[in-house]
């Protein structure tokens, strides 16, 4: 027999769902460490690739692992033609989150053995989809225009590599920089919803790209990784500095939600956004001013005098969509730039669950009836 030993919680709010040592979230003082070190330190010394590496196997790789991870990654980037062949048929109003999902997922199609307790398939696993996530990205973005993907260039390291396959240009120090840093960022964030989803996907021990298709599902909606699309589409409705205190005040009256504003966990400004923000400022002090970020700072300044005392501050996806946007990648795409980084974290969580599997399986609160009869349709 099942005993319910709390109450019902809506959207889990408080319930323990998993013990993880990956990463620690303090909401109230934000901070945010992957595997206990700040986030901010490794913004400025690591790179993707080395915080995937600490994030999935708990340590900080030494030169030669770190090398031997980042030469597999490299050789693993390209995707199969068949995959590329499947990908040309989807329509090309598609939105690329559900392009990515589909083409995740078709990965177990072409990888299919499954030897979970095997440390070597869980390391291959790891590298196809690190490596391929990005490529199926950028390869959609180009379908999509009507032209053929463009194959990964070995001489570029993992994120200017994902900017050329997108732009077909080889990208500027400073930018590749910059997005490796949002990557780093975007990598881990507990046991939020998309990360939720994976950890219940693994816990079947289906396989790793059925994990990270079912999360890629789960992070697209706009209460989630979708929000960062929808901060820059609000900037657009809003235009000009002077129609941001009504936006506001009419959001609130209406109780409509503010995109890029509040958390779960976070009731002080997101440590994640304020790196973004300078990350921004110095995207747009080398490549030209953008007139969205007075906007987007006026919002910031009027949602916290508005809203503050309720701990709703910005969160991670508010000055996101601004670098991507000045890195020239499309609107659409911000959601799965989010995905790229955080297979990362959802793959850490894979490999964390299988070692103290059991399927997820919670109970509910019944509200409906009982002995009901079955009415013959003619009498309905
Ligand atoms: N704008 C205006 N009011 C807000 C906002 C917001 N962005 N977020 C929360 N509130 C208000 C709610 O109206 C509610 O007010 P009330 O108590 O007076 O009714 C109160 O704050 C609590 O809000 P909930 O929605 O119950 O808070 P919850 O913890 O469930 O939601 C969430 C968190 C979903 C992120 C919410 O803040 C939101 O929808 N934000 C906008 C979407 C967004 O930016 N999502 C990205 C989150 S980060 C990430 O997923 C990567």
């Amino acid at each position: 027999m099942v005993v319910l030993t709390c109450e019902y919680q809506p959207g889990l709010e408080g319930i323990p769902a998993a013990q993880s040592s990956i990463s620690y979230v303090d909401g109230k003082q934000g901070i945010l460490e992957y595997r206990g070190i700040r986030v901010e330190e490794l913004a400025q010394k690591s790179t993707f690739l080395e915080t995937t590496y600490l994030l999935i196997w708990g340590k900080l790789p030494t030169r030669e692992q770190l090398k031997e991870f980042e030469t597999d990654i490299l050789y693993h980037r390209r995707i199969k033609y068949r995959i590329r062949d499947m990908m040309k048929c989807f329509p090309e109003t598609g939105h690329p989150m559900d392009a990515l999902q589909t083409s995740a997922a078709a990965l177990g199609l072409f990888y299919a053995r499954r030897a979970l307790d095997d440390p070597a398939y869980i390391r291959k696993a790891v590298v196809r989809l690190i490596a391929k996530i990005p490529t199926m990205v950028a390869a959609f973005q180009l379908m999509r225009k009507g032209n053929d993907a463009v194959q990964p260039n070995d001489n570029l390291d993992y994120a200017a590599n994902f900017l050329y396959m997108l732009t077909e240009i080889e990208p500027d120090p400073l930018a590749a920089r910059i997005f490796d840093v949002c990557l780093i960022l975007h990598a881990e964030h507990t046991i939020n919803a998309s990360t939720f989803s994976a950890r219940v996907t693994a816990s079947t021990l289906t396989d790793p790209y059925a994990v990270v298709a079912s999360a890629v599902g789960t992070l697209a909606g706009p209460l989630h990784g979708g929000a960062n699309e929808e901060v820059l589409r609000m900037l657009e409705e809003i235009g000009s500095i002077r129609n941001v205190r009504p936006y506001v005040e009419k959001c609130i009256q209406n109780k409509e939600k503010i995109m890029g504003f509040g958390h779960r966990v976070y009731k002080v400004k997101d440590p994640r956004a304020t790196i973004l923000q300078n990350l921004a400022e110095q995207l747009f002090e080398k490549t030209g001013y953008d007139e969205y970020y007075d906007i987007a700072k006026e919002l910031e300044r009027v949602v916290e005098e508005k809203l503050g005392h309720k701990g709703i501050y910005a969160n991670v996806d508010f000055y996101s969509g601004l670098v991507y946007r000045k890195l020239g990648i499309p609107m659409d795409l911000f959601t799965p730039v989010f995905a790229i980084a955080r297979v990362a974290g959802w793959l850490a969580h894979w490999k964390e669950q299988l070692a103290v599997n059991k399927i997820f399986r919670p109970t509910q609160v019944y509200k409906g009836i009982h002995h009901a009869a079955y009415i013959p349709m003619e009498e309905r």
